[in-house]
């Protein structure tokens, strides 16, 4: 029925009050539509912009890796405790529970492994129709800069991000470094940049001790960063500590989580780094506190 009342009495339009045109919390996505502001809402927390991202895709390049041999009894323990979850395709049907309700970054580059000839040599491994069926939040393609496929991995991440802009979902950049790189600065600027003047609309890469808030200051979209090959838990704490206070948005890290001796301790530590801005000794603390009871 309609309610002629109601409608006659709406007066209550406070024109005094400008609408809010407020820009959105994440650098450089304000010009995106609703369904790429939503995903990354669902994986950026809206009140730290940051976001603790578990990577376990690593078996796409190397197989059972160390921590990951059984992911259903290694991975499961900690879904609880990530803002997104980073995986293939494979690994999400065969061991994520769908009940988790996590976000999920989809690995979505394939076609090299650690035993090949060349890493860099990746084409699209997964259709833009299996992404939206996973009901992924984000895609995320592997680049290789300076790299002998360098061209076949760009092509492959602004397909990737032609594809999500058709549906609304957003495109993460890995930045891989290939053996005849340096993780200095200028390369990890250089790497991160591309990503964004391709399209991403967020950014993976590594953590350099020089020179990472220019890394983050040249790149008008969120970064996070790789935790790369297992520290001891101290120093990973330490990193996390400085990337976030160089100006990363969070981290996306797989081997210092589940090679950690107690993993789920870690990651509440971790995220005690990157959304409450705890300091790496009162972060380890909390860790030391967290692995007794573990
Ligand atoms: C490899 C990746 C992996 O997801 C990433 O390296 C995993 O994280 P970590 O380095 O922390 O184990 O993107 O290209």
């Amino acid at each position: 029925m309609a309610d002629t009342t109601g409608n006659k009495s709406a007066k209550n339009f406070q024109s005094d009050v400008p609408a809010s045109s407020d820009g959105f919390y994440l650098k450089g996505l304000n010009g995106y539509d609703w369904g790429v502001k939503d995903r990354m809402t669902r994986m950026f927390d809206t009140k730290s912009g940051k976001t603790v991202m578990l990577a376990f895709d690593h078996g796409y390049i190397m197989g059972p890796t160390s921590g990951l041999e059984r992911m259903d009894l290694t991975v499961t323990p900690l879904i609880e405790f990530a803002d997104v979850l980073m995986c293939t395709r494979g690994a999400l049907r065969a061991c994520v529970p769908p009940t988790s309700n996590k976000p999920i970054s989809l690995r979505c580059s394939t076609g090299a492994t650690i035993l090949g000839r060349e890493m860099s040599y990746e084409c699209v491994g997964v259709a833009i129709d299996d992404a939206i069926r996973l009901n992924a939040s984000a895609m995320a393609v592997q680049v290789f800069i300076g790299a002998e496929f360098e061209h076949n991995s760009l092509k492959n991440l602004a397909e990737l991000i032609d594809a999500g802009l058709r549906h609304g979902i957003p495109t993460l950049g890995v930045t891989a470094v290939g053996k005849d790189m340096v993780r200095d600065a200028r390369y990890l600027g250089m790497a991160t940049r591309v990503c964004a003047e391709i399209g991403c609309q967020f950014v993976k890469t590594y953590y350099c001790a020089e020179g990472f808030e220019e890394v983050t200051a040249g790149c008008p979209v969120p970064i996070v960063i790789a935790g790369g090959k297992k520290l001891p838990e101290l120093d990973a704490l330490q990193m996390c500590e400085d990337a976030i206070r160089e100006g990363a948005a969070g981290v996306d890290m797989g081997r210092n989580i589940f090679q950690a001796e107690c993993p789920v301790s870690m990651i509440k530590a971790v995220r005690a780094v990157v959304h409450e801005g705890l300091t790496t000794a009162k972060a380890y603390e909390m860790y030391c506190d967290l692995k007794v009871e573990e």
